[in-house]
C-alpha cells in the first residue's frame, strides 16, 4: 500500500518486458523466463544499496502502460520493479524456515506457510 502512495516519488521505475513470437499470444502464458532476469536485478540493486521490489498490480493497466511506453506489437509488459535508495531498515529479509516451506513427494504437514500467507494477503483467509 505504501509502496503505491508513493510510487511517484521512486526515482526509477523499471519496466520488465519479454518479446512474443506473435503479437496475439497471451502474455501469461511466456512470461517465465522473465522472472529470473528479474531476480538478478533484485539481487544486484540489493548488492549496490538499492531497494527494489517486483510488482504487478499495474499489470491491471497493461495495455496503457504498453501504449505510454509505445511498445512494439510483440513486446509484452509483465512487471514494474520501482528502485530507490531504502528509507529506514534494509538489513536481512525475514523469510519462513525451509522446513515449513519443503515438501517430500506430497504436501504434508502443518500449513504454516499457507495460514501465513494468508494472514498477509488483505482481508485473507483460508480455509
Ligand atoms: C511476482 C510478484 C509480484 C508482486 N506484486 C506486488 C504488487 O503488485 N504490489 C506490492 O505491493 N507487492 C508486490 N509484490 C511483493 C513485493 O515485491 C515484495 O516482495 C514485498 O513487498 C515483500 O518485500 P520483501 O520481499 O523485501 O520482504 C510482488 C512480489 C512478487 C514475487
Amino acid at each position: 500500500m505504501w509502496q503505491s502512495e508513493h510510487l511517484h516519488e521512486v526515482p526509477v521505475l523499471m519496466v520488465a518486458c519479454g518479446i512474443l513470437d506473435e503479437p496475439d499470444q497471451d502474455p501469461n502464458m511466456y512470461a517465465s523466463s522473465i522472472w529470473p532476469g528479474i531476480q538478478n536485478l533484485l539481487l544486484a540493486a540489493r548488492a549496490m544499496g538499492l531497494g527494489a521490489t517486483p510488482t504487478t498490480f499495474v499489470m491491471q493497466y497493461r495495455a496503457e502502460l504498453e501504449a505510454l511506453l509505445e511498445l512494439p506489437p510483440r513486446v509484452a509488459a509483465y512487471a514494474l520493479i520501482p528502485v530507490g535508495f531504502p528509507l529506514g531498515r534494509f538489513g536481512p529479509l525475514s523469510r519462513l524456515p525451509v522446513e515449513q516451506l519443503l515438501h517430500y513427494d506430497r504436501w504434508t504437514g502443518r500449513d504454516n506457510a499457507v495460514r501465513s500467507t494468508a494472514r498477509r494477503r488483505p482481508g485473507g483467509r483460508r480455509p
